[in-house]
């Protein structure tokens, strides 16, 4: 069934396992083994660019006999990766993306995806309360339903619908080949961040499908509204619905294990723990993490494996961030599989163009 549903490729696929010997010392994990999805995409996005293989298929084909394509729509903080590598990689593959923004308090970080998002977006309209951006984000499908105002392709938050989420059940497939190959144990554990839930219930529906064993522990980094076990089993259920996988009890709930103790204050407030995390993971090993998800969810697994005294199992961390925001200021992506220009991996400080603010100024409306 997954074979049939359209895709288009955006990404490099199959990113790399490997061992973290030297962070596995440093924190007492043996056999501490990381998937590079970091390395998935040549214009960053991390797990964003699975999802968005599948949305992007199935807009392309949404308007038969219609050889051009439909607006995309997407939401998200002014921070958001998926917002970002919306704009970005649907710009490449040809579409116009329009979004609606909420405004998320500003670190660094957030103001580098929503400078990239402000350059690459056709339009973009922002609210300054997320219950005001699901609010417009409903009205607007709902008119859309009814036939007024433009045609529209509307991606979810985060990209996570069960067709999105699908991008995440054939990761574990990726990865189930890498452990018939021998490039890593079958882990006992797949540590990942939890948004908006759909990464983690592709994860947890591709290892049911692949037949592994191992136990997919999610790190809550947003809001319990959002991110909680219910959500993350009913998209689980809904993404196995969608495949047509619902014999051989697969559709049986099984418990969904997220951990809660390292969210600390807020979505995108950093904790000490998670910088510290950050910080280590470039110390031992040289690979970039960040604050709002991924340092978090390194905190979280060192903290699970500690409290359940589990260090000398096989443990696999799913590296989600793209980074790609550095990558890309002011250099308009020519075409998803060409060598990136000289000036890609260069700083956003080593890039920074006099003429940025008006650009952005320019581009944005805030309401
Ligand atoms: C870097 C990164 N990691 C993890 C996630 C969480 O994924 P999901 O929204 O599918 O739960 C996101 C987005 O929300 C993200 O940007």
């Amino acid at each position: 069934m997954i074979h049939s549903l359209p895709h288009l490729s955006l990404g490099n696929f199959p990113t790399p396992v490997h061992r973290l010997s030297n962070l596995g010392r440093a924190i007492g994990i043996d056999s501490l083994w990381i998937k590079r999805d970091d390395l998935g995409g040549l214009l960053g996005g991390g797990n964003k660019v699975r999802k968005l293989e599948y949305l992007f298929a199935d807009a392309q084909k949404s308007r038969p006999g219609d050889s051009s394509y439909p607006t995309l729509f997407t939401i998200g903080p002014t921070g958001s990766n998926h917002v970002r590598a919306t704009a970005v990689y649907g710009k490449a593959a040809g579409f116009r993306v329009e979004c609606l923004l909420f405004r998320q308090p500003p670190t660094e970080y957030s103001e580098l995806n929503y400078e990239t998002i402000c350059e690459y977006a056709a339009e973009i309209q922002e609210v300054t309360r997320v219950s005001t951006l699901f609010a417009r984000y409903a009205y607007q499908k709902t008119k859309h339903a009814f036939g007024i105002g433009p045609e529209r392709y509307f991606i979810t938050a985060g990209g996570s619908s069960p067709l999105g989420s699908v991008g995440y059940v054939t990761a574990v497939t990726e990865l189930k080949t890498q452990i018939d190959e021998g490039l890593l144990p079958e882990p006992r554990f797949i540590f990942v961040p939890v948004g908006t839930c759909g990464t983690m219930a592709g994860l947890m529906a591709g290892v049911r499908l692949a037949g592994l064993r191992s136990q997919v522990v999610g790190i809550r980094v947003s809001d319990w509204i959002i991110a909680n076990a219910w959500a993350v089993s009913r998209m689980e259920r809904r993404i196995l619905r969608l495949l047509s996988a619902t014999d051989g009890g697969l559709m049986n709930p099984r418990p969904v294990e997220l951990w809660h103790h390292d969210f600390g204050k807020g979505y995108a407030i950093p904790t000490e723990a998670g910088t510290r995390a950050v910080e280590m993971m470039m110390e031992h090993e040289g690979i970039l993490l960040e604050n709002t998800y991924t340092g978090k969810t390194l905190a979280g697994l060192v903290h699970y494996v500690q409290t359940h005294g589990c260090e000398d199992e096989p443990v696999l961390f799913w590296h989600t961030y793209g980074g790609g925001a550095t990558f890309l200021q002011h250099t308009p992506p020519q075409s998803l599989h060409s060598p990136p220009p000289a000036n890609y991996f260069q700083t956003a400080s080593e890039t920074t163009s006099p003429h940025h603010s008006d650009r952005r100024r320019s581009s944005c409306h805030t309401n």
